[in-house]
């Protein structure tokens, strides 16, 4: 099958907790489908509903075992603040749905080396942590799991989960009457060459951070859901003008403070892909030619960030006078 464009039907629709669906999606002729590793995710053009703008784009990891070569599976909650994504895939997506869905992409990706994975999971972040279990089952590799929800209810897919026996720890809060699930008993001994994957909700992420401190920044890995404060280097109130110069017609345009790259390109009439516009899923990466970044995205490395030759137009200013943008 070709990659990036896939058009996938919809084989499979299951309850998997309140508010979350799982949808399984195979090619429409049952072929092998491009090839996936551990906490990559689908980025699907979803169908129209009630209000919500057209050709809205998510994105949503993929959370089966990336060894089954003929399907992909997501689960999907239903958000109560929803911009249309998440209600437009559980009120619109059924058994036969054709959907439009770009190749796995990976912001996420696993080390395969670890002594040791930790996994911390929070809610629907089940969903990349899933699928690294699954390759750390079959791999044989060290791992834990302490996965939080606010009830056992709301855990998706807690029969899976529970059926791995002692390597997990599950966390509800009404269970332990609201009170945070114990981050230092995670913390407390590193084991030898040991990385984190976090994925969860905005509170549980900062938590792991916190708690984490200690530990060598890369091999603590946070998949971000919504845009978070970032403590940027020019914080939005202090934002001032730069200019951009796109390396093929060396046109220069301003980019005002309040305004971002990508919609400076717009206004000018220059189309580059876009989807989330939060600097969660890196479909805006542009090759950055010359001038230093201030970088606000939430998916590039320390060391991306430091190389200076990527940039996510939509979140992302300038530190410099002038970015040299490869386009
Ligand atoms: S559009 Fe998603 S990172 Fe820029």
């Amino acid at each position: 099958m070709k990659a990036n464009t896939l058009t996938l039907i919809v084989t499979g629709y299951r309850a998997e907790a309140i508010d979350v669906a799982s949808f399984e999606l195979q090619a429409p002729d049952g072929k092998p489908l491009p090839e996936f590793a551990p906490g990559a995710h689908l980025e699907i053009t979803l169908p129209e509903y009630d209000g919500a703008p057209s050709n809205l784009i998510r994105h949503y990891s993929l959370c089966n075992d990336s060894s089954e070569a003929n399907r992909y599976v997501i689960a999907v909650g239903r958000a109560l603040n929803s911009r249309g994504g998440s209600l437009a895939m559980h009120e619109r997506v059924r058994v036969g749905s054709i959907l439009r869905v770009r190749s796995p992409r990976n912001n996420f990706p696993l080390i395969e080396d670890a002594g040791h994975y930790r996994f911390i999971a929070g809610g629907i972040g089940i969903t990349p942590i899933l699928s690294m279990i699954h390759w750390c089952r079959a791999h044989g590799k060290s791992w834990s799991l302490l996965y939080c929800a606010r009830s056992r209810a709301r855990a998706a897919f807690y029969e899976t989960v529970a059926g791995f026996g002692d390597s997990v720890r599950f966390h509800f809060d009404d269970e332990a009457g609201g009170v945070p699930a114990d981050l230092t008993r995670e913390f407390a001994d590193e084991g030898a060459s040991e990385h984190v994957y976090c994925c969860g909700p905005d509170g549980l992420m900062r938590a792991v951070q916190e708690a984490s401190a200690g530990r060598a920044a890369e091999s603590v890995h946070f998949e971000w859901f919504s845009a978070r404060q970032l403590s940027s280097a020019q914080p939005e109130s202090q934002e001032t003008a730069f200019d951009i110069e796109l390396q093929s017609t060396g046109k220069r345009f301003r980019v005002e403070p309040g305004t971002s790259i990508l919609e400076t390109l717009e206004q000018h009439g220059v189309s580059v892909p876009f989807a989330c516009r939060e600097g969660l899923c890196r479909t805006c990466e542009t090759p950055l030619c010359g001038g230093e970044a201030d970088h606000r995205d939430y998916v590039l490395s320390e060391e991306e960030r430091r190389a200076q030759s990527m940039v996510m137009i939509c979140v992302s200013r300038a530190l410099s006078g002038t970015l040299i943008l490869g386009v």
